[in-house]
């Protein structure tokens, strides 16, 4: 494993920003950048060692701080949607910003996506990691407590990569972080992915609004387009006139994990019978955001003179579920003060 560090652009404010690779002995690589904590590019081989970036993304911090998705970004404080921007907490009652419509959306109008993280080089069980840290100011963006956030990423040989998301706050807050890559196993500019077949491990799923916002039912999969217990193609199902699917131009919801303990255990399986990659996810949270870059955009200017169209990524994010701060029946999202917040995910390519 190698890290190193290059010069990748300013800030409008004048902050450095630099891309750090990390590379592991087989030629399997992720370049992550400080502005978002963002992985930029995940160069994977496929079974016959040809390599290619199966990951969307911009070649100058211009396009991530202005464009639009979240690209491959480290998404915080709390992923996903809380609806009306509302929520309270020991008896107080918490205002957010609307930046989605009536709901608050992945952290705020400036999310830790928008954050310039301080980078350094550790060693996490022997090994050389890249370590992303940042402080969130008690009340930023509206949310309580001074939250001191650690983001570690680690390339192993098995050609994984490995993210653990720690934090500790001063005050009773919630928390919700994950990443918002943008996920073509065939390479980012490969065009559809809704040929890639997708197995989660999930036998339920949150049940949303049209407005992608939990109604607090947690349905069975079975019978429905959001049953993938199976390796299904994505597009098999997409556009059936199915309630679910038409809230949200398709798939954008959250899967409930089917855990059997606190560890890190299999939550999804992507692959591509183009390539013949596949992408396993393994992580300790309860849920995952399936999203199939629905709403991404048209003719969307990527790196390397890519041009990305709706549909030709999807995201698999780890995360509590949407919302959970206001459903009583969906795992907790708080987090006491003085406590430890300690997630892992895994995007490991066969
Ligand atoms: C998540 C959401 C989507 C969308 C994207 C970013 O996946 O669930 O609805 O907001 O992020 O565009």
């Amino acid at each position: 494993m190698s890290i190193t560090k290059k010069f990748f652009g300013k800030t409008d404010n004048g902050e450095e920003v630099n891309i750090f690779a990390l590379t592991n002995n087989n030629g399997f690589s992720a370049r992550i950048i400080d502005y978002g904590a963002t992985i930029v590019s995940i160069f994977a081989p496929d079974k016959n060692g040809r390599v290619d970036d199966v990951v969307l993304g911009y070649d100058d911090l211009e396009s991530y701080a202005k464009g639009p998705g979240y690209i491959g970004a480290l998404i915080g404080r709390y992923g996903n949607r809380i609806k009306a921007g509302r929520f309270t907490l020991n008896g107080k009652e918490y205002i957010l910003a609307k930046n989605d419509g009536n709901n608050h959306l992945h952290g705020g109008i400036v999310g830790f996506d928008k954050a310039v993280w301080k980078a350094e080089t550790i060693t996490k069980d022997g090994k050389e990691a890249l370590q992303m840290s940042y402080t969130s100011k008690d009340g930023e963006e509206g949310y309580p407590g001074n939250l001191d956030v650690k983001v570690i990423y680690t390339v192993t040989d098995d050609n994984a990569l490995s993210i653990e998301y720690i934090a500790f706050s001063d005050k009773d807050t919630i928390i919700n972080l994950t990443n918002h890559s943008y996920f073509n196993l065939g390479g980012h500019k490969s065009g559809s992915i809704l040929n890639n077949t997708l197995k989660l491990e999930a036998d339920k799923f949150t049940v949303v609004d049209n407005e992608a916002i939990p109604t607090g039912e947690l349905r069975n999969v079975e019978g429905t387009p959001l049953d993938f217990r199976k390796p299904t193609a994505i597009g098999d199902r997409i556009d059936q006139k199915d309630e679910q699917l038409l809230n949200v131009g398709g798939y954008d919801h959250n899967f409930v994990l089917n855990r059997t303990g606190k560890g890190l255990e299999k939550a999804a399986a992507v692959y591509d019978p183009k390539s013949e990659r596949t992408m396993e996810v393994y992580t300790n949270k309860p849920g995952v955001q399936l999203y199939t870059a629905n709403f991404l955009g048209k003719d969307l200017k990527g790196k390397d003179g890519a041009v990305y169209q709706n549909r030709e990524a999807l995201c698999l994010e780890t995360q509590f579920f949407p919302d959970s701060i206001n459903h009583e029946n969906f795992p907790s999202p708080i987090l006491k003060a003085g406590e430890r917040y300690d997630y892992t995910t895994i995007y490991k390519f066969l």
